[in-house]
């Protein structure tokens, strides 16, 4: 059964627990192509993408803890995303290619973030956009050593709950019509 894009968007949730399950590579490559649908500025397709699973992901997951552990400051839900990302089977971490240097261009990647989220609840996977990586921005960038800027990591798996809705700003409140 084919989900509609607003039964995509509207039952879309953040998820935090998955089931202790792989996830193909076939299915990581579908959401990748859905993300590379997003519009971008000038085409310019600022994306790029590394997909961590097994060991490449403990690897990434041990240096984010360590890291975290040197903070002597409130990390808020760090460690939370951090035991997330050890648990789910997939990573994603995000790049924004910054070519241009255009702000822009993180608009086009997060563009292709919420497709990339769409697309995996459609299939019935679970995500979740993890921006507590930023906390350990500087250690990331050099572990990875790559020419591009640090945009998201995201979680994929199978979910093993989903989670109620968040409460959301009515239309009223987010908007204001000039004529
Ligand atoms: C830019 C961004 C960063 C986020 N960072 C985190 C994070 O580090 N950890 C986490 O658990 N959730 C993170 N989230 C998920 C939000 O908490 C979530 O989208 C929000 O609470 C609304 O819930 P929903 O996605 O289920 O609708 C992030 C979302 C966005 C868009």
């Amino acid at each position: 059964m084919t989900m509609t894009v607003d039964e995509a968007i509207r039952e879309r949730r953040s998820v935090r627990a998955y089931e202790n399950r792989p996830v193909s590579k076939d299915l990581i490559r579908q959401i990748i192509e859905a993300a590379t649908f997003a519009p971008s500025a000038k085409n310019g397709q600022q994306w790029r993408f590394t997909v961590l699973s097994g060991e490449s992901k403990k690897q990434f997951t041990d240096l984010y803890r360590q890291e975290l552990d040197k903070l002597d400051f409130d990390l808020g839900s760090s460690y939370g995303s951090c035991n997330m990302m050890e648990k789910v089977p997939v990573v994603l971490i995000v790049w924004n290619t910054n070519e241009r240097g255009w702000s822009t261009e993180v608009h086009s990647v997060a563009a292709a973030v919420q497709n990339l989220l769409l697309k995996a609840h459609s299939l019935g996977l679970g995500t979740c956009w993890i921006g507590d990586i930023f906390y350990t921005y500087r250690a990331i960038m050099d572990y990875f050593k790559k020419p591009w800027n640090l945009l998201a990591a995201i979680t994929v798996g199978w979910p093993a709950v989903i989670p109620k809705m968040k409460p959301r700003l009515s239309v009223d409140e987010v908007s204001e019509f000039l004529e």
